[in-house]
């Protein structure tokens, strides 16, 4: 059987399970979309949103990118970001990082990768800003990791700046933003980082006229 193939068969399998714990499952969801957590995550394919948070479809609504990045250009994440703060309403945003994370790894190098290089260097921006403090620590694991951390809380502070939370949060005073790191060896999140909806930015990225 071909790899793809299985996909197939697996899918069957589990839709006829839905199905019996839950006669309304595919009902209930056809003509509902509530989800009141967006999720950022990495495309690692070893972080999967759900299986890891136990989480159902229908409860949150997903975003993935290489390293998890909340960049301020890219239209594919902001249009992810108003579709969830705007008519999903979503409480809560999770920018959630992975450790030994390739990408961040990545940018630490200095190997061209081709176009790639384009989406690390809103990391290495991030390791410039904190190297002093990434360097202090001793093994390359040990730096990576704290890089990690570092680019999360990064990523949240990221999407405080746009003026689709900002607007939100003066209007609704939601979402609140969690920043959390997965650890790929003990299937555990760390929450390392949160601003909550109002927080205080730098003045430099407000916008008041919202
Ligand atoms: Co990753």
């Amino acid at each position: 059987m071909k790899v793809y193939e299985k996909l197939l068969l697996e899918n069957k399998a589990w839709a006829k399970e839905q199905v019996e714990d839950d006669p309304d499952f595919f009902a209930r969801l056809e003509h509902l979309q509530t989800p009141e957590i967006l999720w950022i995550a990495c495309s690692d394919s070893r972080v999967p949103a759900d299986r890891i948070t136990g989480t159902q479809p229908g409860e949150i609504f997903v975003h993935r990118n290489i390293a998890n990045m909340v960049v301020h250009t890219d239209l594919n994440l902001l249009s992810v970001l108003q579709y969830a703060v705007e008519v999903l309403k979503v409480k809560h945003i999770i920018v959630c990082g992975h450790y030994g994370c390739g990408g961040v790894k990545a940018a630490m190098s200095q190997n061209s990768l081709g176009i790639i290089n384009k989406w690390l260097r809103n990391i290495k921006d991030v390791y410039r800003i904190h190297k002093d403090e990434v360097e202090s620590h001793k093994t390359e694991s040990e730096k990576l990791n704290r890089l990690i951390e570092l680019n999360i809380i990064e990523q949240v502070y990221n999407l405080a700046k746009t003026s689709i939370v900002q607007s939100a949060w003066k209007h609704h005073q939601l979402p609140h933003l969690h920043g959390w790191v997965y650890g790929l060896n003990n299937g555990i999140i760390n929450p390392i980082f949160e601003l909550e909806a109002g927080s205080a930015i730098d003045p430099f990225y407000t916008y008041d006229n919202l």
